[in-house]
């Protein structure tokens, strides 16, 4: 048909294959070869049934996300599916989707068009639109509750989450599970339906499983009311309820035009940018340029570990659960078994939960070998250091490390605030030295910081990012600078949060202010989980590297002082009850109000705009120097950072992206009346101001400038 869809005859059947590797996306060409595909067929008389079925690894994953970022751009009109949908249903010969791999989203919707579905049992179904800020624009939600029930339906387009073969099967999606070959089996099911002689059915002109009013009615409002908690701020989840209701009160045609109208709404929205921006920078994060294509990572088989405390356990349960052997070595008996009991308890944790079976729990753990000795990490092929934060005892370790790892074995460091350089050059082999930086619960974040230090090898960024993959974290490099890039820019973030309280915004108002905004948690909130004694010693550190002069907070030192240091005490910036429920705390609103009477602070009403405001557009301007300073390659790559270690909403894009979607000058103005207010901590960084002189934006930036170092 075009060399993305092919056709050919098996007797009396055509078989339409798509191939536009790697997971057939409907591309431009791949709607107009299959509608060849069924025109051809439907003229030819000694074809009795059609089968569409994907080449390569999978059905149709769905659409080309890049024809929907040229479509927002205004580069090109949005081409509906909704024609070819209706020709394969109106088909006078029956058409069979043979499912494998995914069929997601515009891929399910053409399945749902085609009078029959059969699948391999690993297939897998799903309109995950919503994970873009969309909704299925081509018939999904009207067809996928005559399909599978409203209430199936309404679940799927609002979560976005796949739907394995025999569920589908169980919901009516499909309508057989083949085992061993696909295209035998789907040629099989076609010729006993053609045989039968009855109609074959259109997906459309079902009602069977379209449920009465008051059943739906409950379905829809109980879907709202789920989706205003689980989706807080989103559009598309709550317009794709409103998409499937309409599936139950119009007329399919009518509901298709609602539908539309709605996919379009959303198409445009802020939100849909924001998340497309997302899948393309996540995608782009690993691109490193300079790095030579050729560079191959070392094969990790074996990995070795120092330190079994928070972090050292965590990374450990990371390289178990991908399947990798790893020693766990302690410096005394103690604090490996303390060690060895969390992980095992998390492991429990994670069966009681059913998400685990005792037996795969077991087998994690038996990988896992704990140790006293340096014994056996001469077999290593990477060696991860996650002692004390200290810089004599990282030293010593790494002068051990090089006595003995083999040649090439990559030796990191966790280290969340120490300078990688200093701890690589006590080695013999500094192009071995990198750091990776995860985060805590270093088994859940999916943050890990690449840290490349002056000496640091291609392979062994390439190894790093092969290990992020493993552990099915996402990678991000960055250079070696004090906080590296996630935290450098959260110390400035947490200050604001501290100069509102004393200027006059309650605790609970500054939490509110950014959870209304997206965040996960807020700002102060995180200071109790951290653990405020904890952030102190690391602004004390701070302290060393600041200019003179500047403001510092005064309420969380003293926070520090009367032994508040958040949820661990039970009490820091709020009490906390015995289930570790936040309770706004009078005595902390009338310390600051005493500490900042003290201090000549002015109290005054703060708004939530404001808060918003101090707080993110300080996390923009040290974004902003960061990416100028070269700490980071691409606005883009902070924002993944942001977004997968610090709760940052996906769709608002990252900091970094919010800005653009602000108007970078909007920022720079902002920040500029801020420097003029408060001094020298908002001093506006270069690049924003040049971008905002210049009518730049992060986006463009990193188009110019993001692949080029
Ligand atoms: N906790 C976090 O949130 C976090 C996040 C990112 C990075 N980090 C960094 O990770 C590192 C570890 O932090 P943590 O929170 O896990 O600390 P931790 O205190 O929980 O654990 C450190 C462990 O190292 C062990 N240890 C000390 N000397 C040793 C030696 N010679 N051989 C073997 N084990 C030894 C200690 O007994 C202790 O169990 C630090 O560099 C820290 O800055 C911590």
């Amino acid at each position: 048909m075009n060399e993305l869809v092919s056709y050919r005859q098996l007797g009396e059947i055509a078989v339409i294959t798509i191939n536009n590797p790697p997971v057939n996306a409907l591309s431009p060409g791949v709607p107009e070869g299959i509608a060849a595909g069924i025109e051809h067929a439907t003229a030819d008389d000694h074809i009795k049934g059609v089968i569409l079925i994907g080449g390569g690894r999978t059905f149709i994953a769905g659409a080309d996300i890049k024809e929907f970022g040229k479509v927002i751009a205004g580069e090109k009109e949005e081409g509906s599916l909704l024609p070819l949908l209706l020709l394969i249903e109106d088909s006078t010969k029956p058409v069979v989707a043979a499912l494998h791999g995914s069929a997601f989203g515009g891929g399910l919707e053409i399945a749902m068009a085609c009078h029959y579905r059969v699948a391999d049992k690993a297939a897998q179904v799903g309109q995950p639109e919503v994970k873009l800020g969309i909704i299925p624009g081509a018939a999904g939600t009207q067809r996928l509750p005559r399909l599978a029930g409203v209430e199936r339906a309404v679940e799927m387009c609002v979560t976005g989450a796949p739907v394995n073969a025999a569920d589908a099967l169980a919901s009516g999606i499909v309508d057989q599970l083949i085992d061993g070959d696909l295209l035998a089996g789907a040629s099989a099911f076609l010729r006993e339906k053609i045989a039968s002689g009855r109609a074959h059915p259109k997906t459309r002109e079902r009602h069977d499983k379209l449920g009465d009013e008051a059943a739906n009615a409950a379905i829809i409002a109980a879907a709202r009311e789920k989706a205003k908690k689980t989706a807080r701020g989103l559009i598309a989840p709550i317009t794709a309820i409103d998409a499937v209701e309409a599936a139950t009160k119009l007329p399919f045609d009518e509901g298709c035009q609602f539908e539309r109208k709605l996919f379009e709404q959303c198409l445009f929205s802020d939100q849909a940018k924001a998340l497309i921006h997302v899948f393309f920078a996540e995608r782009d994060v690993a691109k490193i340029p300079g790095l030579s294509s050729e560079t191959k990572s070392i094969e990790i088989k074996q990995a070795a570990i120092v330190g079994a405390g928070t972090m050292g356990g965590g990374i450990a349960m990371n390289f178990a659960n991908a399947g990798v052997p790893v020693l766990l070595k302690e410096s005394e008996q103690g604090a490996l078994d303390r060690g060895m009991a969390a992980i095992t308890k998390n492991y429990a944790n994670t069966v009681r939960k059913g998400r685990l079976t005792e037996e795969a729990m077991q087998q994690r753990l038996a990988l896992i070998q704990p140790t006293l000795s340096y014994d056996g990490f001469e077999n290593a092929d990477i060696i991860i250091e996650a002692v004390f934060e200290n810089m004599a005892l990282k030293k010593e370790i790494f002068a051990e490390l090089d006595q003995r790892a083999k040649p090439g074995a990559l030796l990191a460091t966790n280290t969340s605030s120490l300078n990688l350089d200093e701890i690589a050059a006590i080695t013999s082999r500094t192009a071995s030295v990198i750091g990776l930086h995860f985060f805590s619960p270093a088994n859940v974040m999916r943050l890990l910081e690449i840290v490349r230090g002056q000496a640091t090898s291609d392979e062994a960024i390439v190894t790093a990012f092969a290990l992020a993959k493993l552990m099915k974290k996402v990678g991000v490099l960055v250079g070696n600078c004090h906080g590296f890039v996630g935290n450098r820019m959260f110390f400035q973030y947490m200050r604001e949060a501290y100069f509102l309280v004393e200027e006059g915004a309650a605790v609970e108002a500054v939490d509110k202010a950014l959870t209304d905004f997206g965040m996960a948690m807020g700002l102060l909130a995180v200071d109790d989980m951290a653990g405020i004694d904890v952030g102190v010693r690391v602004r004390q550190e701070n302290k060393r590297n600041e200019p003179p002069g500047r403001r510092q907070p005064l309420v969380v030192d003293k926070l520090y002082e009367l032994g508040r240091y958040g949820q661990k005490t039970g009490a820091g910036w709020y009490r906390y009850d015995e289930n570790r429920r936040a309770i706004p705390d009078p005595e902390v609103a009338a310390l600051i109000e005493r500490l900042a009477g003290d201090a000549g602070i002015k109290r005054r009403d703060i708004s939530a705009l404001e808060i918003v405001e101090r707080c993110i557009y300080a996390l923009i301007n040290e974004g902003a120097k960061i990416l100028e300073e070269g700490f980071a390659w691409r606005a883009g790559d902070i924002d993944i950072v942001y977004l997968n270690g610090y709760g940052f909403p996906a769709w608002r894009g990252g900091p970094m992206w919010y800005a653009d979607t602000v108007g970078v000058k909007n920022v720079y103005d902002r920040v500029c009346a801020l420097h003029a207010e408060h001094g020298a901590w908002w001093e506006p960084a270069p690049l924003l101001k040049q971008l905002a002189e210049n009518g730049g934006s992060f986006a463009a930036w990193d188009k110019e400038k993001g692949t080029q170092k």
